[in-house]
């Protein structure tokens, strides 16, 4: 069987490591494709080196710009490379502008199309990726649901047929790197000491990034924690801040470059808490035992919420004391799978193959 897999931003490097070693370990053939979103060494080379993922077999460099400059761009350069390859399967991962490319392309060359991560929803209609995963599930001829309550969404909206539970690829790769690093004490930038308490915390959602008053709260807020913030900045969150001349120093945040998977894993074990907008850190500290304050106003991993262990603070209300907040003491149960899914993925990709 051949698959052809479509990734470009961070988040789906990680998705797409479990899931190649799965199909490698399965026997099949497999093409990856890089869209070219995500191109700075420190967003991409690094994940597919840290995780040993196979080298792109096709880089389509389309770099950024605004999302119908970016998403059109994948599509011009997509049809070709899908139709010299005619793989079995077109999969497709998260909820990224990459995504709903492949997903397009696929879907309008009658190639059988598989999303990775389906089902998930904020019912935000503001952010970028509810767009996005909302058009790609409903293009998609199977859907891979992380969970249940994924799975219930898919249902609601006339797609349980089309709908697969194979729980959650991070799970598989957090749990293996989590075993990898150890108990060892982490190798953390300059001014952090991990021997100390801290948090750690990224920031680069548009809806925190682009308004300059909205920016400024967060990082004022930020910079008022009672302990050191180790803010892990993307280049979104940089670019910003330098054109809204807003000071990232002066109080607890302490910036770096953002880490690589490995790193992200062991700093986070080793923090206090977690503060954050993104969706994979969420469920990563989440898995990893660790208290996630997160700065929107709705998850879509709403199971991180149960027991406390999630809390959304999008006022920044109360960012200084729940940041701090103690570890909960409640057991989790355990709802984004145990590890692994790749191994379901493949499975039905070659049970359901046309
Ligand atoms: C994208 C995804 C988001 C995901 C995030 C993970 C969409 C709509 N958004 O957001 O869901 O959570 O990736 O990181 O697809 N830039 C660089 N170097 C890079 C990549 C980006 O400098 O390697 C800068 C550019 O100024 C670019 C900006 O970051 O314009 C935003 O990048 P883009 O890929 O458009 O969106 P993300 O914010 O990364």
């Amino acid at each position: 069987m051949k698959v052809l897999s479509i990734v470009g931003a961070r988040p789906q490097f990680v998705k797409l490591a479990p899931v190649a070693h799965a199909f490698s370990a399965a026997g099949y053939e497999h093409v990856i494709v890089h869209t070219g979103q995500h191109y700075d060494t420190r967003m991409s080379d690094v994940f597919f080196e840290d995780l040993q993922i196979p080298e792109p077999d096709v880089h389509l460099g389309v770099g950024s710009g605004s999302h119908g400059v970016q998403t059109g761009a994948m599509l011009g350069a997509l049809d070709a490379v899908l139709e010299e390859h005619a793989p079995d399967w077109v999969l497709v991962y998260g909820d990224t502008n990459s995504t709903i490319a492949g997903a397009l392309s696929a879907v309008k060359l009658h190639l059988a199309v598989a999303h990775l991560e389906a089902g998930l929803r904020s019912f935000n209609r503001r952010m970028p990726e509810e767009h996005n995963r909302v058009l790609t599930d409903h293009a998609a001829d199977l859907l891979l649901a992380p969970t249940e309550v994924a799975m219930a969404h898919l249902a609601d909206e006339g797609l349980a047929d089309r709908s697969v539970m194979v729980g959650d690829v991070m799970t598989d790769v957090c749990f293996l790197v989590r075993d990898a690093v150890g108990g060892q004490q982490p190798a953390l930038p300059q001014g952090i000491d991990p021997a100390n308490d801290y948090l750690v915390s990224t920031i680069h959602r548009a809806e925190n990034t682009d308004d300059p008053a909205r920016l400024r709260s967060i990082v004022d807020a930020l910079n008022d924690v009672p302990m050191p913030v180790l803010l892990l900045a993307h280049p979104r969150l940089v670019a910003r801040c330098a054109e809204f001349e807003i000071d990232l120093h002066g109080g607890s945040i302490v910036t770096a470059n953002p880490l690589p998977y490995p790193g992200m894993v062991a700093a986070v074990m080793h923090s206090r808490g977690v503060v954050t907008d993104s969706g994979g850190l969420q469920k990563e500290a989440y898995l990893l035992g660790v208290p996630c304050t997160t700065l929107r106003t709705e998850t879509e991993w709403v199971e991180t919420l149960e027991g406390g262990w999630n809390v959304l603070d999008p006022e920044l209300t109360s960012l200084s004391e729940l940041a701090v907040r103690s570890t909960p003491t409640t057991t989790q149960r355990a709802p984004y799978g145990d590890g692994r899914a790749a191994q379901a993925v493949a499975s039905v990709l070659a049970a359901r193959v046309r």
